[in-house]
């Protein structure tokens, strides 16, 4: 949601600030620009539209001119359409400054400020914030920042430059995330490490309160009240190959492939001795086995890995699962104790609803347990307990790998509180692990026969609608397909209890109507096959997805996708495979922008 970055140094800094924007480009692409210290002025240029279509181009017309520091921005619009005027940075000439999060009380502040002399030219809560700044500037920069942080309301980051104070960069983070980089005689900001990798594997990480001020020397920290802070300067344990697409056509396809690497890097580590291994976060047996409830909470890929979780801990473990989508459950006046557990899902860990969600489980006194990729974001830092899936940077707003990961995190905990609550033996237990160890290669096998999911992909891109329907775990795992292929092919589908279709939606079915039947579990097999057969006899195209040791009913099937066996309980992990690559192709046929589809961004920091 928003990318911010700014450099201090010695280099031309325009090309760097707008390579670090390409970098964030997932996080917000509706409009990107730059201010940089030219002369004694500030020069901004901005434009509506991707960095390729429109800040480029921008810059390419612009005369010749030399900067060495400077803020950089892409965004995600929440406060006034994409536009020009609208994007940042954006501020007055004395002080220009890029934002990512909302100001709640942005109104005020205009109120306030307009009554003060100011005028205001863009529909943004942005605006409003570097106005104030400039209100509340007398030549001293953190005494300006300290005087405005202290009056905004919300969650954000910023990015601040002011004229006077050539080639320095001022940072806040409140929420937000935000990050400074070190490098040789050069400094960096970033909303996250991708922005920065490509010059240093250096930063320090921001906590919120507060305040940096920088220069290509190094960086010194001050909370709120203007007291040094010391902070820890951390390395980032991943490359720069793991921000470019090293060949692949979209990041969305590379993040594919990377699932089986991404499944053993998640597993491995939390086996010992054959047994699933929860002691890194301090989830003891004695606990697991006492808590009446689990929730599992989370948005969108994340909410739907929490569906399969429910499906197997509730199978495995005799123990009730509620799952809630995190904008629901934070306003529902949830039926949460202090005997339960949370476990909340989340790739970013900085989706505003689930950080939310979770600090209100902390606040009822639950157990919380926080499944997250990216290392000392928001609600790693929040939960009680952590563990990190090790999926790697997820850059294609469509996820995929980190869906994949947290899937099998779902699997490691059913198995565990199984085994705490005494329904499966140690025996058990490590003959199930010993089948989750085998998923990866069956992983690659699916990805390795892509020819039948662009065969599929052949019959889908006219569609305007369609179906996925199965059963049980079939079922939670066509949520996960429906939504891949709407985020990025726009075409509409969903995804439907096959049991449920008689209850009113058959009667969408008509000729050529394209229907997913995902088909993997034995014991719900011929449901979904009776299934297969009425929505065929009404004129469906029928795309069955099945485990290659069954014998799919030919004459009730139009395209048939076969998959590597597993126990019926993992295949979710299998089985999503064709269903992301289903997607990922029919976009490509439509000649979607995969890694961007419209009106998204990675990381919802807002709610
Ligand atoms: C779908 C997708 C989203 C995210 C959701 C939660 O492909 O990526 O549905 O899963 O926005 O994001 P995180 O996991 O970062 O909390």
């Amino acid at each position: 949601m928003c990318g911010i970055v700014g450099y201090t140094g010695d280099k031309e800094c325009a090309d760097i600030l707008v390579n670090g924007l390409r970098k964030l480009e997932y996080r917000g692409y509706d409009s990107a620009g730059i201010a940089l210290f030219e002369g004694d002025r500030i020069r901004t240029v901005k434009a509506k539209g991707k960095i390729n279509e429109g800040l480029a181009p921008r810059l390419a017309q612009q005369p010749h001119f030399s900067a060495s520091a400077g803020i950089g921005h892409t965004r995600w619009a929440t406060h006034g359409e994409p536009s020009d005027i609208n994007s940042h940075p954006i501020g007055n000439g004395r002080v220009s400054i890029v934002h990512n999060g909302i100001i709640e009380n942005y109104r005020k502040i205009k109120e306030f400020l307009t009554e003060h002399g100011y005028g205001f030219e863009s529909e943004t809560d942005t605006e409003a914030v570097a106005k104030l700044l400039d209100y509340n500037y007398n030549g001293d920069p953190l005494d300006a920042i300290i005087k405005t942080v202290a009056d905004l309301e919300g969650a954000y980051a910023l990015g601040i430059i002011f004229r006077e104070h050539k080639n320095m960069i001022y940072a806040v983070r409140k929420e937000s995330p935000l990050i400074v980089g070190q490098g040789d005689g050069e400094m960096f900001i970033g909303s996250d490490v991708t922005a920065i990798i490509e010059h240093t594997d250096k930063y320090y990480l921001m906590e919120p309160g507060e305040i940096a001020e920088i220069s290509k020397d190094g960086a010194t920290f001050y909370d709120i009240h203007r007291n040094i802070i010391e902070k820890e300067l951390q390395t980032a344990d991943w490359d720069v190959s793991a921000a470019e697409k090293g060949g692949f056509a979209h990041f969305m396809l590379k993040e594919i492939h990377e699932q089986p690497d991404a499944l053993k890097k998640t597993i491995h580590p939390r086996i010992k001795d054959g047994m699933p291994d929860f002691s890194e976060c301090g989830l003891t047996d004695e606990k697991l086995n006492g808590y009446r409830h689990i929730y599992i909470i989370g948005c969108g890929s994340a909410m739907h890995a929490g569906i399969v979780g429910k499906y197997i801990i509730e199978s495995l473990a005799r123990t009730p699962v509620i799952v809630d989508m995190a904008s629901e459950f934070r306003y529902r006046n949830p039926l949460l104790s202090k005997d339960d557990l949370v476990v909340v899902i989340s790739q970013s860990g900085e989706t505003a609803d689930t950080l939310e969600a979770l600090k209100l489980s902390n606040k009822i006194g639950a157990d919380t347990l926080a499944i997250v990729n990216v290392v000392g974001s928001s609600i790693a830092r929040e939960a009680k307990m952590v563990m990190y899936t090790l999926a790697g940077p997820e850059i294609s707003v469509c996820s995929t790998k980190a869906y994949m990961v947290q899937t099998a995190f779902m699997y490691l905990l059913a198995f565990r509180v199984a085994y705490a609550r005494g329904e499966i033996s140690e025996q058990e237990t490590k003959q199930l692990i010993a089948e989750l160890n085998e998923i990866p290669d069956k992983v690659q096998k699916c990805i390795d026969s892509q020819e039948q999911y662009q065969k599929v992909a052949a019959r889908l891109m006219s569609a305007d609608s369609l179906l996925y329907i199965g059963r049980g775990l079939d079922y939670a795992l066509s949520m996960e397909g429906s939504l891949k292929l709407k985020e990025i092919s726009y075409i509409h589908s969903e995804s439907y209890a096959a049991g449920e279709l008689k209850h009113g939606t058959i009667s969408l079915i008509e000729e050529g109507m394209p229907v997913i039947a995902v088909a993997t579990q034995h014991d719900l097999y011929k449901k979904t096959v009776s299934n297969v057969k009425e929505v065929k006899s009404r004129g469906a195209m029928v795309v069955f997805i099945c485990g290659e040791d069954m014998e799919p009913a030919e004459n009730d099937i139009d395209c048939p996708v076969y998959l590597p066996s597993a126990r019926d309980m993992l295949m979710p992990l299998v089985a999503v495979v064709p269903l992301q690559l289903i997607a990922y192709y029919t976009a490509v046929l439509k000649n979607c922008d995969v890694d961007h589809p419209r009106n998204l961004a990675k990381s919802v920091t807002v709610e």
